[in-house]
């Protein structure tokens, strides 16, 4: 079985993927981590001064643990400069290609939570769940300035600029599918979400 949990950014999506997959005892996968190997690979491409295809990258998910070519890059990973990168290369069509497809490989056998932005509508449109997270601007930035530190005004000022490039974009951009479930967090607990969505994948099992 495979939900699919799609939205826009810090709508809790991985928090909530991964109380849901462990809940329910299944495996979570985050899609934006991938994208974000890859914009941290063309930052240190750029000051090594070459570029390395996307087919080349070893990305790979050791528990909570993100590696790329073999080192710990979990931290590295969620710096606002790797966020906007990771946008950025998002827009790539090769890029994205070469990421679904390992998406599709991964997700073939047993059962997932997988988030991102295309899940359900171009990674798994067969997807048993489609869950589509939302909240408000504001609790969105709110949510990231307490994870980061980072004033208010600037999480909402990044979130906006991201969320722009992945709705407006040509390749794959972050839409609703047809048969999501919308689910918006705003003023919600995390528990209640946790509940909801684990309520929804009850009933499509059912
Ligand atoms: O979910 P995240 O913030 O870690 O994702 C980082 C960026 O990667 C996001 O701004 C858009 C892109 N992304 C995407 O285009 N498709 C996905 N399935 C996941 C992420």
């Amino acid at each position: 079985m495979l939900v699919a949990i799609d939205g826009p950014v810090g709508a809790g999506k991985s928090t909530v993927a991964r109380a849901v997959a462990q809940r329910l005892g299944f495996t979570y996968l985050d899609t934006g981590a991938m994208y974000r190997c890859v914009a941290l690979a063309a930052i240190d491409d750029e000051s090594a001064d070459r570029v390395r295809p996307v087919a080349e990258l070893q990305i790979d998910f050791a528990g909570d643990a993100v590696m790329l070519d073999h080192a710990d890059v979990t931290a590295a990973i969620r710096t606002p400069e790797v966020s906007q990168r990771a946008s950025q290369v998002a827009t790539d069509v090769a890029v994205r290609e070469a990421l679904v497809e390992r998406q599709r490989k991964l997700t073939a056998r047993g059962d997932w939570v997988a988030e991102g932005r295309d899940i359900g509508t171009v990674v798994r449109p067969d997807a048993e769940l489609k869950v589509f997270l939302t909240a408000s601007d504001e609790e969105r930035a709110a949510r990231r300035a307490a994870q980061t530190g980072r004033p208010v005004a600037e999480e909402l000022a990044d979130l906006r600029e991201r969320d722009e490039r992945d709705r407006t974009r040509e390749a794959s951009p972050l839409r609703r599918a047809d048969d999501a479930v919308e689910v918006d967090t705003t003023g919600l607990p995390f528990d209640a979400v946790v509940e909801r969505i684990a309520a929804l994948v009850e009933e499509a099992r059912a």
